[in-house]
């Protein structure tokens, strides 16, 4: 049997939990939303689209910064979320990899940590590239740190291999695969950053709690099972306790700037 569409599988996979990703997950990683917002300098009405937006926190935190903003996800569950909790963006149900958008249609494209989770990563980087405006930037993210690897090695073979990202067919965290991938896909320039920061859990039961929305720890569960999963996290985020109780994970996003001419 032909396996599904690896966007449809994660449109499922992420509407797990949508509210246990948007109030225990998502803002974990707001310090990179706030760096690339900085970065970003915006302006008002600035045509910006997140693709792959999740529960919509960076498109809510844009759009307070005056921009007119667009999130974009296949998980209906973390749409109907964002529209619900956070109406200060418009939101649509799509697949990063065929976008139903005019070329040029926004000044500003993100993609946090999303263009790694589709079928074919390069085809979602040439979408990005089309419906990015002359001149005009984008953001692509990746996890790329040493924990986030050794996290991801204990929970991704726990899944079914098509649930989890191939990073045979592209690795965004090697900088010299994405910028030439970037390239290719029609900017004119990339430049590459990294924004590493520590994240505190109040306790194991937290760190644990964090992970289990996430699209490739549901989908470790449904093949094997929630003891396994919480057995794997506990065993990675047991080391990283504090005095106190407190955990803490250090975690690196490899950050793409690429421009339009
Ligand atoms: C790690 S989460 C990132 C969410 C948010 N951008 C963040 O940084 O927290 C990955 C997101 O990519 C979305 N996604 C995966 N494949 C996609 C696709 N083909 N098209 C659009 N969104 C996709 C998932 O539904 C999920 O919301």
């Amino acid at each position: 049997m032909t396996p599904p569409p690896r966007s449809n599988v994660q449109a499922d996979l992420w509407s797990s939990d949508p509210r246990g990703w948007a109030e225990a997950a998502e803002g974990r990683i707001r310090p990179l939303y706030e760096r690339t917002l900085d970065r970003l300098q915006l302006r008002p009405g600035t045509r910006l689209l997140d693709a792959g937006c999740g529960s919509g926190m960076f498109a809510d935190l844009a759009a307070q910064r005056g921009a007119d903003v667009i999130g974009l996800d296949v998980a209906p569950g973390l749409i109907e979320y964002a529209r619900r909790r956070r109406p200060a963006a418009g939101y649509v149900v799509d697949d990063l990899e065929r976008m139903p958008f005019a070329d040029g249609a926004f000044d500003v494209v993100t993609a946090f940590n999303s263009v790694l989770y589709a079928d074919d990563p390069r085809r979602a980087l040439a979408e990005i590239a089309r419906v990015t405006a002359g001149p005009g930037r984008a953001v692509v993210t990746v996890g790329a740190g040493p924990e986030q690897a050794e996290s991801a090695a204990l929970i991704n073979p726990l899944a079914r291999r098509n649930d989890v990202p191939d990073l045979g067919k592209l690795d965004l965290a090697d900088a010299d695969a994405a910028r030439g991938a970037l390239l290719d896909a029609g900017f004119a320039s990339v430049t590459v950053a990294d924004i590493a920061f520590d994240v505190d859990f109040a306790s194991v039961d937290d760190a644990v709690a964090a992970q289990l929305p996430a699209g490739p720890v549901t989908a470790a569960v449904r093949h094997s099972g929630r003891a396994a999963v919480e057995a794997a996290l506990r065993s990675f985020f047991a080391p990283r306790t504090r005095p106190g109780g407190t955990v803490r994970m250090g975690l690196v996003f490899r950050c793409y700037l690429a421009e339009r001419a």
